[in-house]
């Protein structure tokens, strides 16, 4: 599968966030990736369907829309209707995460499912079937600029392999969390495709360096 880099907008300046998303675009972003955070489903608080609408004017990139949110059926509507091509959910979130993916798949968009670093596999391989994309969290979600954890790397193989003996093999792996130049190259060799990165992209001091650091995670 194609290897996709997906900034984290969570990172940018949100003052100057259509400036940061054309650097983004000209840098050779495939994806955006968006953080929807409620305060409860994590301990922060983040962007709404508002800021995917205003995205969705100012670039023509797929969105990839993260909820960290309790109750998320309650806003799978208004955030697909805002313009996400791919919405992601936690199995943790939901109660029926079977009914939530086929409710995102009901209204045209693509459907992803999250696990984070304690949740099993096992809790998701009856959805191979039905999803487009699985996210392994590599950092306990909620936050920016946290470190990669290494034992992710073991759970990334795992996925990837029954991935290759599954007749349900139509779904990318993304990682998200605490990549950069380094981690992108293990997760890349684990199995993973669509790399998410924030705070590694965008806490530099110019556009040429984040051009840059996009060509090292390309390399990588
Ligand atoms: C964390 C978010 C990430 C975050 C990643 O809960 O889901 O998308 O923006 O940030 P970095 O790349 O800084 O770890
Ligand atoms: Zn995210």
């Amino acid at each position: 599968m194609t290897k996709k880099i997906a900034p984290s907008i969570l990172a940018a300046d949100i003052m100057n966030l259509e400036h940061d998303v054309k650097m983004a675009e000209k840098a050779g972003a495939d994806l955006f990736h968006i953080d929807i955070m409620d305060g409860h489903f994590v301990p922060n608080m983040s962007f709404s369907p508002s800021v995917i609408e205003g995205m969705k004017r100012v670039t023509d990139k797929p969105l990839d829309v993260h909820m960290m949110i309790d109750n998320p059926d309650q806003y799978i509507k208004p955030v697909v209707d805002a313009g996400a091509d791919t919405v992601l959910i936690h199995t943790e979130s939901t109660n029926h995460i079977y009914r939530s993916i086929e409710l995102v798949k009901s209204l045209g968009a693509k459907a992803g499912v999250v696990v984070n670093p304690g949740t099993p596999l096992e809790n998701v391989k009856e959805l191979f079937p039905i999803i487009d994309q699985i996210l392994v969290m590599t950092v306990n979600p909620g936050f920016g600029g946290q470190s990669f954890l290494p034992g992710m790397l073991r759970k990334i193989q795992r996925l990837d392999q029954l991935r290759q003996t599954s007749a349900a093999d139509d779904f990318e792996i993304e990682v998200d969390g605490g990549i950069n130049a380094g981690t992108i190259k293990q997760c890349s060799d684990a199995g993973a495709d669509i790399f998410v990165a924030g705070s590694y992209l965008f806490n530099g001091e110019s556009e040429a360096e984040f051009a840059e650091k996009v060509d090292k995670l390309r390399q990588s």
